[in-house]
């Protein structure tokens, strides 16, 4: 693997050096500074949080636990690295910098955080500073350039070969680990103890993973972002709802599945509609077509399996019309993928900045743009029992559409999504999930 990357990484520097260019011409700057990012600490406390590496830092090399790092590029020169190792026996020192991307830097290491400042270009003013506020070292303030940053963000749609090879692999990793919780579901276990068998087969740390895990036996199902785990096992584990990913060097994978015990059989069949509806989702991830129609046009499929299998008695145009659709599917279709799992533009309008809005009545969906070859995005259609939502449902006229005894009968599974990572190409897309699970088969 390692040698694959060692391959592509140059390409990708140099991709990331001309975009840097052209976004500081854009913005007026000089310079572009990234910071790491440092701990955030409790509050009242000397206790720090996770650290979570600034994306824009990870996106130039696959390093993910440097706090206090830096990296420095000017137009023309060798980026450079300021690195971070401090002087310090209460805490992990950052391992000295190894691997396929050292050569392709200028690196400096640096002992106290503050030193970084010797090391930044002396006009400050002609700096682009990207990173949060806490990561301000003197009169070094992230600015922020939204110019730059719009452009950087646009951009970073568009993944690199380096990239796309990255999430193949946190998709494998994934994959795997959900083979080994799915297992672990039909023994019979506990949502603590599948996710206990999650972590274990990914064998990533729950701070080190992309999201924090959802592991939803019965109706927990119907709780979009369940994850609480119960240590007790139900009495009857009828469904297994999981949406877990992980983490290869800052890059996630974003996975859900949905799983009937062997004795619920009307369940099943809900599943494999969804589950053959997502498949043709994940077809049309195509150059051209816009995601907000995608995300209308499930509406409309997902109604359709609603009336097919008797929960609704409309027609799937009136169901989405009338917004029964969004009782039973009330979050977005997908988003962007990359290194964030919720990735950055999914709204911008061009590499200038602007937003896309969302067609009314889809106050959730997150990705309103048109793919393109190289965006990678979730699809991830779901139908769930909501109470709350179905409470609402009922007290509308159309409520008398609904087959309230079927309805009423599936509460207890919860709900189904299906999630896969999909890559647009010029041609027929990939399925990073899907090619994952029958690589772990
Ligand atoms: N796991 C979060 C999401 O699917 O968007
Ligand atoms: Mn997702
Ligand atoms: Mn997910």
């Amino acid at each position: 693997m390692s040698d694959l990357l060692a391959k592509l990484f140059p390409n990708h520097l140099r991709t990331l050096q001309a975009r840097a260019d052209a976004a500081l011409a854009r913005g007026g700057f000089d310079h572009l500074v990234i910071a790491a990012g440092v701990p955030r600490h409790e509050f009242l406390d000397d206790r720090p949080a996770p650290f979570v590496a600034n994306p824009h830092f990870k996106h130039w090399l696959p390093v993910t636990k440097a706090p206090g790092s830096w990296i420095v590029y000017s137009p023309g020169n060798k980026p450079k690295l300021i690195y971070l190792q401090p002087r310090d026996y209460w805490h992990v020192v950052p391992e000295a910098p190894a691997g396929y991307w050292v050569e392709h830097f200028e690196i400096a290491i640096i002992e106290e955080a503050h030193a970084a400042g010797a090391h930044f270009p002396k006009t400050l003013e002609h700096c682009a500073i990207v990173g949060e506020d806490n990561a301000a070292l003197g009169d070094a303030r992230p600015n922020n350039p939204e110019s730059v940053l719009n452009y950087l963000h646009w951009h970073r749609s568009y993944k690199t070969d380096y990239e796309l090879a990255m999430l193949r692999v946190a998709s494998k990793l994934g994959a795997r680990a959900h083979r080994a919780a799915e297992a672990a579901f039909r023994a019979g276990r506990s949502e603590y103890d599948i996710n206990t068998a999650y972590l274990n087969a990914v064998h990533e740390t729950e701070n080190e993973l992309p999201y924090g895990n959802i592991i939803a036996l019965n109706q927990h199902g119907a709780i979009l972002h369940y994850t609480d785990l119960n240590r007790a096992p139900p009495a009857h584990a009828d469904s297994f709802l999981i949406d877990a990913g992980a983490n290869f060097h800052g890059y996630a994978a974003d996975i859900t599945r949905t799983y009937a015990a062997a004795h619920a059989g009307a369940f099943q069949e809900l599943i494999d509609a969804v589950d053959a509806a997502q498949r043709g989702f994940v077809h049309k991830v195509r150059s051209g077509q816009n995601y907000a129609d995608l995300h209308v046009h499930a509406h409309r499929v997902l109604a359709g399996i609603l009336r097919e299998q008797d929960f609704i008695r409309m027609s799937p145009e009136s169901a989405v019309e009338s917004g029964v659709s969004s009782a039973f599917f009330p979050h977005g279709l997908g988003h962007m993928l990359g290194l964030q799992v919720h990735d950055v533009a999914g709204f911008q309008k061009d590499e200038t900045g602007g937003s896309i809005a969302r067609p009314p009545g889809h106050p959730y969906l997150r990705f309103t743009r048109t793919l393109e070859p190289r965006m990678v995005t979730t699809i991830e259609p779901g139908i769930y029992f909501i109470d709350l939502l179905l409470g609402e449902l009922k007290n509308k006229p159309q409520a008398r559409d609904v087959n309230w005894t079927k309805v009423d009968a599936f509460r207890r599974y919860g709900g189904i999504r299906i999630e896969d990572d999909v890559v647009c190409t010029e041609g027929a897309p990939e399925n990073l999930s899907r090619d994952a699970f029958t690589a772990a088969a």
